[in-house]
C-alpha cells in the first residue's frame, strides 16, 4: 500500500505542466446515445420544416388526483405499436410539470423514475383552482397565474407545448421536433456482413405521417453498432436494457441569455455550442466526474450537475428544470430569434418543470419551492477555513492554530485531508501521528474553533476494517452487473462503495458517526465528503461502470448524477443527530445535484493556482448559485501549483467574498499558510481575513435569506438588475445578498486599476475610502485604483448593513461584541437594511429564538424595528440583550447636522463634509441603543 501511495505521489510530482487529460473523458461522438440523439438536430437543421412524429390525444383527468392534472396517450408515428403516456400537472406555484414514459412495454422493463423523489423536498402540490382549462380536438389550453397572465398551450399533433406570458411565448417544448424517447426493444440479429457498421438501407423504413411528410426511422435512430453494448478504451458497458435515450428541445424565443446548467468552468451567460463559429464545439456535459486539472474555460463535465436553465430578457425570466440524473449533454444555440437548447440523456423518464418567473427572484423562490431552500449553515462555517493535504500530526494541527494566533489572524476551522487515516481507512486515526484525537479536538474547541476531517465514500476492502465488514455484512454495497460486490481502485487501494440509495444503509451510517461508536470524535469534529461522484481511479472516466447495480435493480447509469448528493445527505444527517440537542451540520461535498443545497457546502474541486482559474471562478460560483447551490467556494490559492505571492493575495481577496472561504493545497505544493509570508504580504493577508470576520453579520443575513427564501447568497448582475440588458453577460463582479455590497475580484497580474460596472441610478460608495460615484441614469464603468492591497468593494446607495469591527481569534468568540451600522444614503435620501442573528449552531432559530432587526433611514431618522414575528423574551434575544451598536456611519450626508438625538437626548457625533470626491459622513459613536430594541436616532 505504501508503495502504491508512493507511486501515486511520484506521478503527481512528475507533473510539471498542468493540463487536463482530455483523453480520459468522452466527447459526445464517443458515447453512443449522444451520437445517436444529437444527430437528430443535425437532420432537423438540414430540413427545418420536418414535423415531430409524436402526438397526444384524448386528455383525461389523471386518476387519483383532484387537481389540474391530465394524462394523455402519447404516440409516435415511427412506432405505432409502442405505447407512451404523457402527464401534465399544474402545480400550486404556477409551475408546470410534464412527464412522459413508455407504458406496458412488452419488455417488462421500467425506466428510472426516481430522480424527482430524491430532488424534491416534498411532493409538489397540484393546483386545484385558479385556472381556466379548454380541451379542444387539437389543442389543450390552460390559463393560469394570478391574473391569468400565463397560458399553457398543448398542441396535440404534432406535439408541442408552449408557455406564454401575456400572450408572448416564453418557452416552447419540441419547437424543433427533437423530442424522442427510445422505447425498449430487443436486439435484432443482423446477418454478419463483415463490417462493423450495419446501416439501414436508404428508404427501407420510410414512414409517412403528419402533413404527408415522409421520414425514415433512421432520422431518429441511427442504427448505431453500440446501442446494445459499448466499449470505450478498456471498458465495456454491457447495457442490459439496450438503448433507452431521451431527447428534448426547449426554445426560448426573444432572449439573448441563458444561465445555469452547472457545473462548468464556463461563462455565466452560456455561449453557443453549435454552429460554424460557436464558442464551444462540444455540448455542456452533465456527468459528475473527478476531473484532474480541469480547464479554466470549457463545457466539459465537472463534479456536480444541476439540470436547470434560466432564460432571461429584460421583460421576463423563465426556467426549465429537466429532471434527469443520467449522463446528459446540452447544446445551446443563439440566433436572432432567441436561444434554442437540445438536451440528450442516456436513460430515465421525461420529467421537466417550467418555472414561470417572471423575475429572477421569483424563479429562485419557485425553484426552492420544489427542491428546498439552502440549509442555514452553522455561523462558524461562514468564517475562514484552513486546509492542506495534509496536516500530518496532532502537533502540527495545534501549531497551525497557534501560528494564526501569533500572527493575530482569525481562524475558525482546521481541516484534515486523507492522511489522518491509516491506509485511508476513514474514521480510524493514525495513532502514531494522532495519538489522542479527542485531546486535540478539545484544544481546538477551547478557542471556539472546529475541525473538519475527510470521510470519503470509498471503503478499503479489508476484513479487519469495521466499516467494510459492517457494510458487507449488511449487504448494502454497490454491485457489479453480475451481482457481485463491485470493487475498484481509489486512495486506499482496492475499495468498495456503499449504496446510499439503499435505506438499509442509512441508520447504520448514522451510527458510524455517533460518539459511542466513533469514540475518537467529539462535537468539534465536522466532515468533508470528497470523491463522491464517485471517483474510481480504474473505472471508465474515473468513475463507476454504468452497468453497476443499485438497490431496486437500478443501474448506476440511471442515477449517477444523484450519487454524490445521497452520500452528502446521509453524512449531514448523521452529524445532525449525534448530540441530544441537534446541531446544524457542516459537511462539505464535492459532488452535487439539484437539491444538494439542503445538505451543505460545495467547492469547485481541484483548481489550478493560475490567473486563468482565478479569473474564471466568479462565473462558476454564480452559475452554481443561480441553480440553488450557493454555499460555494474554491481552494484559495489553487489546489495545484505554487502561486506567486501576488496571485495568492488576490485569491485571498476573492476568497473573503466567496460564500465558502477555505484555503487548500495539494500535498506537493509549498506551504502557504497566510502567517508564513514576510511583511507587507502578511499584513495584507491579515487585513483580508479580518475583513471577512468584520463582514460576517452581513454574510449571515444573506445565508438567512438563502435558508428562508431560497435566494442565492451572491447575486449576479442579471438577477440583481433584471432590466439592465448591458449587464446581463457580466460575471466577474457580484452582490453579496441584499446588503448592497458590490464586489469584484482583481484577477490580472500587476493590475493597478480595475473597472467596475454600475447599472443603476444610485450613488455607489467605496467601502474603504468613502469615495462616492454619483448616481446616473445611464449605466457606467468606474475605474478604481487597485494596488495589491485594494480591490473594488462598493456600497450601493440605499442600504444599511451591519458589521463587527472587533475581530477575535475565532468567530464564536465575537458573539457579544457590538455592531457597526453603515448607512449608505440612496438617491432619494433613504436607505434600509437588516440584522439577523441567532445562536449560530442549533435549530432553535426555527422556533423563533432569533433577533431580527429592520433598519430604515428616512428624512433624517434612522430607526430600528423588529422584523417579522419574534419576541424579545426568546432565549437568544435575552442572551444578547446587552449587545449594542458601537458606531453608526452615515455616508452621503450633504450637510452637517445641528443635532443628533436618541429618545430626546443629544448624543455626540462627528461630521466630515464632502470633499475630494468623498462622501459627506456623519459618525455617531456609542449611541445608547441595543440591537434587540426598537429605537430611533433623529438627525436634525
Ligand atoms: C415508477 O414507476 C413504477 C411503475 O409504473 C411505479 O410503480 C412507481 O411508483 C414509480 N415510482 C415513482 C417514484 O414514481
Ligand atoms: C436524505 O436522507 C433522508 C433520511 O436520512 C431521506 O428521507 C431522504 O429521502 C434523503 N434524500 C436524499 C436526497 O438522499
Ligand atoms: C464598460 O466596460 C466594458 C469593458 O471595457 C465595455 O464593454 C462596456 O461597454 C462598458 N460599459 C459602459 C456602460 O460603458
Amino acid at each position: 500500500m505504501r508503495l502504491l501511495l508512493a507511486t501515486f505521489l511520484a506521478f503527481f510530482c512528475a507533473l510539471t505542466v498542468h493540463a487536463v487529460k482530455r483523453e480520459d473523458f468522452k466527447e459526445c461522438h464517443q458515447t453512443s446515445f449522444c451520437r445517436r440523439l444529437r444527430a437528430i438536430a443535425d437532420k432537423q437543421a438540414a430540413k427545418p420544416d420536418f414535423t415531430s412524429p409524436y402526438s397526444v390525444s384524448d386528455p383525461k383527468r389523471t386518476p387519483d388526483t383532484d387537481g389540474y392534472s391530465w394524462t394523455f396517450p402519447l404516440h409516435s408515428a415511427l412506432y405505432p405499436d409502442v405505447n407512451f403516456e404523457m402527464r401534465v400537472d399544474l402545480l400550486e406555484e404556477g409551475i408546470v410539470r410534464v412527464r412522459a414514459d413508455e407504458v406496458n412495454s412488452p419488455s417488462g422493463l421500467q425506466r428510472y423514475n426516481e430522480t424527482a423523489k430524491w430532488v424534491f423536498q416534498g411532493e409538489p402540490r397540484i393546483a386545484k383552482d385558479g385556472a381556466d382549462v379548454k380541451n379542444e380536438a387539437d389543442i389543450t389550453t390552460i390559463k393560469y397565474g394570478k391574473d391569468k397572465e400565463l397560458e399553457l398551450d398543448i398542441v396535440h399533433k404534432p406535439l408541442q407545448i408552449t408557455m406564454k406570458r401575456n400572450g408572448k411565448p416564453q418557452v416552447v417544448f419540441n419547437e424543433r421536433s427533437l423530442f424522442h424517447v427510445e422505447h425498449y426493444r430487443k436486439q435484432v440479429e443482423k446477418p454478419a456482413e463483415g463490417g462493423e457498421d450495419v446501416k439501414v438501407e436508404e428508404g427501407e423504413e420510410q414512414v409517412v405521417f403528419q402533413n404527408g411528410d415522409e421520414i425514415d426511422r433512421s432520422w431518429f435512430e441511427t442504427d448505431d453498432k453500440d446501442m446494445f453494448k459499448e466499449t470505450w478504451r478498456k471498458w465495456t458497458d454491457s447495457k442490459p436494457k439496450g438503448p433507452e435515450g431521451l431527447s428534448v428541445d426547449f426554445t426560448f424565443p426573444g432572449v439573448e441569455h441563458v444561465f445555469g446548467l452547472p457545473e462548468h468552468a464556463s461563462p455565466l451567460s452560456l455561449p453557443s455550442t453549435v454552429g460554424e463559429d460557436s464558442y464551444y464545439k462540444e455540448p455542456y456535459r452533465l456527468w459528475n466526474v473527478d476531473i484532474f486539472e480541469y480547464e479554466a474555460d470549457s463545457p466539459m463535465a465537472l463534479y456536480g450537475a444541476v439540470p436547470l436553465i434560466h432564460a432571461h430578457s429584460k421583460h421576463s425570466t423563465v426556467g426549465v428544470l429537466n429532471l434527469v440524473a443520467s449522463e446528459t449533454w446540452v447544446d445551446v444555440a443563439h440566433d436572432k430569434d432567441g436561444v434554442r437548447t437540445h438536451w440528450v440523456s442516456e436513460s430515465g423518464i421525461v420529467d421537466f418543470l417550467i418555472l414561470p418567473g417572471p423575475r429572477p427572484v421569483d424563479l429562485f423562490e419557485q425553484y426552492a419551492s420544489l427542491t428546498g431552500p439552502a440549509a442555514l449553515p452553522p455561523h462558524w462555517a461562514t468564517a475562514y477555513h484552513q486546509c492542506r493535504w495534509n496536516y500530518n500530526t496532532q502537533d502540527e494541527v495545534i501549531e497551525v492554530q497557534d501560528e494564526f494566533d501569533k500572527a493575530d489572524m482569525p481562524l475558525d476551522v482546521t481541516w484534515l485531508d486523507i492522511e489522518y487515516a491509516p491506509h485511508h481507512r476513514y474514521f480510524d486515526w493514525n495513532k502514531a501521528s494522532f495519538p489522542d484525537p479527542p485531546k486535540m479536538l478539545d484544544d481546538v474547541a477551547s478557542k471556539g474553533r472546529k475541525m473538519v476531517a475527510i470521510v470519503d465514500p470509498h471503503i478499503k476492502r479489508e476484513d479487519s476494517f469495521r466499516i467494510y465488514s459492517d457494510a458487507k455484512g449488511l449487504d448494502v454495497l454497490i454491485k457489479r452487473a453480475d451481482g457481485e460486490n463491485f470493487d475498484g481502485w481509489c486512495w486506499p487501494g482496492s475499495s468498495v462503495w456503499v449504496d446510499f440509495f439503499n435505506p438499509k444503509s442509512w441508520e447504520w451510517w448514522t451510527r458510524m458517526f455517533s460518539f459511542p461508536v466513533w469514540t475518537d470524535s467529539t462535537p468539534a469534529l465536522y466532515i468533508w465528503n470528497d470523491m463522491n461522484e464517485p471517483s474510481v481511479f480504474d473505472g471508465p472516466e474515473i468513475t463507476m461502470p454504468k452497468d453497476n447495480r443499485h438497490v431496486g435493480g437500478w443501474e448506476h447509469r440511471d442515477l449517477h448524477n444523484l450519487n454524490g448528493m445521497m452520500f452528502h445527505n446521509q453524512t449531514q444527517a448523521a452529524i445532525t443527530v449525534r448530540e441530544s440537542t441537534p446541531k446544524r451540520p457542516f459537511v462539505l461535498s464535492r459532488s452535487f445535484f439539484a437539491g444538494s443545497q439542503r445538505y451543505g457546502a460545495v467547492w469547485i474541486g481541484d483548481n489550478l493556482g493560475t490567473w486563468a482559474h482565478l479569473a474564471g471562478e466568479a462565473a462558476v460560483f454564480l452559475s452554481n448559485s443561480v441553480a440553488g447551490i450557493s454555499f460555494v467556494g474554491s481552494d484559495v490559492g489553487g489546489f495545484f501549483g505554487n502561486p506567486s505571492t501576488e496571485i495568492l493575495t488576490r485569491w485571498y481577496q476573492a476568497g473573503a467574498f466567496m460564500p465558502f472561504f477555505r484555503a487548500h493545497a495539494h500535498i506537493d505544493t509549498k506551504r502557504r499558510e497566510p502567517y508564513l509570508f514576510p511583511e507587507p504580504v502578511k499584513s495584507q493577508l491579515r487585513d483580508v481575513l479580518r475583513l471577512r470576520y468584520q463582514m460576517l453579520p452581513l454574510w449571515y443575513n444573506a445565508f438567512h435569506d438563502a435558508a428562508t427564501k431560497g435566494h442565492p447568497v451572491i447575486w449576479p448582475q442579471y438577477a440583481y438588475h433584471p432590466t439592465d440588458t448591458k449587464g446581463f453577460a457580466i460575471d466577474d463582479q457580484y452582490y453579496v445578498g441584499q446588503s448592497g455590497l458590490l464586489f469584484k475580484p482583481v484577477v490580472t497580474e500587476g493590475a493597478t486599476e480595475t473597472s467596475v460596472y454600475l447599472a443603476d441610478n444610485e450613488p455607489y460608495y467605496d467601502y474603504f475610502t468613502h469615495t462616492v460615484y454619483p448616481a446616473s441614469s445611464k449605466p457606467r464603468n468606474v475605474t478604481i485604483a487597485t494596488p495589491i492591497d485594494r480591490f473594488p468593494l462598493l456600497i450601493q446607495g440605499g442600504h444599511i448593513f451591519p458589521t463587527r469591527e472587533r475581530v477575535r481569534r475565532s468567530s464564536p468568540l465575537m458573539w457579544q461584541d457590538p455592531y457597526t451600522l453603515t448607512v449608505a444614503i440612496g438617491r432619494d435620501g433613504t436607505a434600509k437594511g437588516e440584522l439577523y442573528s441567532d445562536d449560530g449552531e442549533t435549530f432553535a432559530w426555527q422556533e423563533g429564538e432569533i433577533v431580527h432587526a429592520q433598519y430604515t433611514y428616512e428624512k433624517g431618522v434612522l430607526s430600528s424595528r423588529h422584523k417579522g414575528e419574534w419576541r424579545k423574551d426568546n432565549a437568544w434575544a435575552k442572551k444578547i440583550a446587552h449587545v449594542g451598536v458601537e458606531r453608526v456611519i452615515i455616508l452621503g450626508a450633504k450637510k452637517a447636522p445641528k443635532s443628533v438625538k436618541i429618545a430626546g437626548e443629544e448624543v455626540q457625533f462627528a461630521y466630515e463634509k464632502p470633499q475630494g470626491g468623498k462622501a459627506g459622513t456623519i459618525t455617531i459613536k456609542n449611541p445608547p441603543v441595543k440591537i434587540v430594541d426598537e429605537w430611533e436616532i433623529v438627525i436634525a
